[in-house]
């Protein structure tokens, strides 16, 4: 073999070519196939996006509205999925559970996506946007004892989200447009963020010509992680944390900051950013926002506001470049629109489906390789086998 150079966590190693989004770490950048984030989270709705991301342009009307027919038409789950969420403990986070309903959507559409087909590829990709909302909504419901639901075929896709999650058998159920808004912007700024993690482990996995929904699957255990997508739910975590602690944010900056304390300032730093994560500025407007127009105080959001303010002019942060990254501000908001704490890093896998779907249908029309990095071995040189009794 030829010379191999090593680059554990791929700092500086590209897996692929991509049209799909630009990201500039350095001077805080972020773009979905050209458009401005802060363009698209003002002005476009999430299902506007995801069809951007996946096909490249923004559709017009007519496509949109055919795009959304076509989710909703194959949006219904196969009752035996229920079966499957049923055998679960209360006590499973819903994480699992939606990594394990995803592959199990594979029982029932067992043949692998044939990719010579557009079609059978589009197919595939209206299926899983239709169904994933009622799997994302039925992880939650299950753990908190509410009936299960269908959607909604007379509402938009994120209503009908809103709607799968929240309707309660007890009372009428009433589109809150702030609670709607909050999470289309949320959304949106979750759909796609290039290589990271969850989007490198989706398209190594379908690298493999395995199906769409596995490949997904993986990618949604690869979010879970606290360095990743479960930053969200650490957070909020951290912060809850500080507040019984009696709000000594000073204390927490010091643990973070002692490197012999495993403890880190949870929703800083980032491994592209070394600027301001440009979702976390567009956040942290929208918690703000979202906080006062539902009248919702939140202690949280003080708190985290100082720790920022510290964070930002503390030496150690300075010198390493840490900014709050999208996952700081992301569980303030969820929080205040009554989304379980355990629900936070569900909320991302669901922003990120488009990305995960792009990248995916990218991966394949581009016909790349088999994804199979190199090693460089530092084991035992050749030994000779002992038999049992003589070891
Ligand atoms: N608190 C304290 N120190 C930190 C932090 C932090 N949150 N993040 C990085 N550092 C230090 C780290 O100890 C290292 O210091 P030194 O050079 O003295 O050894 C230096 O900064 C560089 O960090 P690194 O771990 O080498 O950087 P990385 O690119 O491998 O990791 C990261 C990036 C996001 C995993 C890391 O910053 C981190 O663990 N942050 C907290 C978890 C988090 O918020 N994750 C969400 C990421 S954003 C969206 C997403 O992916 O979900």
């Amino acid at each position: 073999g030829g010379v191999i150079t090593l680059d554990p966590g791929y700092k500086n190693t590209g897996s692929c070519e991509s049209a799909i989004t630009f990201l500039d770490g350095e001077k805080g950048i972020l773009r979905y196939r050209g458009y401005s984030i802060e363009e698209l989270a003002e002005k476009a709705d999430f299902l506007e996006v995801a069809y951007l991301l996946i096909f490249g342009e923004l559709p017009n009307q007519e496509q949109l509205d055919k795009f959304h027919a076509d989710i909703k038409a194959k949006s219904l789950v196969d009752d035996d999925i229920k079966k499957i969420l049923d055998a679960f403990p209360k006590s499973a986070h819903p994480m699992g559970v939606l990594s394990s309903l995803t592959s199990a959507l594979t029982a029932f559409y067992p043949s692998p996506v044939d990719v010579s087909s557009e079609e059978a590829m589009y197919n595939s990709i209206v299926r899983i946007l239709g169904k994933f909302p009622i799997l994302v909504a039925w992880s939650m419901r299950k753990k908190h004892g509410l009936p299960l639901e269908y959607g909604d075929d007379k509402l938009g896709y994120v209503e009908n989200i809103l709607k799968m999650m929240f309707k309660n058998p007890n009372s009428e159920y009433e589109q809150n447009p702030i609670l709607v808004d909050a999470l289309d912007k949320l959304l949106i700024l979750h759909a796609d963020h290039e290589q990271n993690c969850s989007t490198s482990t989706v398209r190594i996995t379908g690298s493999s010509h395995a199906g769409l929904f596995v490949s997904l699957a993986s990618g949604i255990s690869a979010l879970w992680g606290p360095l990743h997508g479960g930053a969200n739910q650490a957070v909020l975590e951290m912060l809850e944390a500080i507040k019984e602690d009696g709000g000594d944010t000073k204390k927490y900056m010091a643990k973070a900051k002692d490197k012999n304390d495993p403890f880190r300032l949870m929703g800083f730093g980032h491994r592209v950013y070394k600027n301001f994560d440009p979702r976390a500025r567009i956040i942290k407007k929208a918690a703000d926002e979202v906080l006062g127009d539902l009248g919702v105080e939140d202690p949280i959001l003080d708190i985290a506001k100082g720790l920022e303010q510290e964070a930002l002019k503390d030496p150690y942060f300075v010198e390493r470049k840490l900014y709050p990254n999208v996952d700081f501000y992301s569980g303030i908001i969820y929080r205040a629109m009554g989304i379980p704490v355990e629900m936070f890093t569900v909320m991302f896998a669901l922003g990120r489906l488009p990305g995960w779907i792009a990248q995916w249908r990218e991966m394949r029309l581009n016909k790349e390789p088999i994804g199979r990095p190199r090693q460089l071995y530092t084991g035992a040189t050749y030994r000779e086998f002992k038999s049992i009794d003589k070891r």
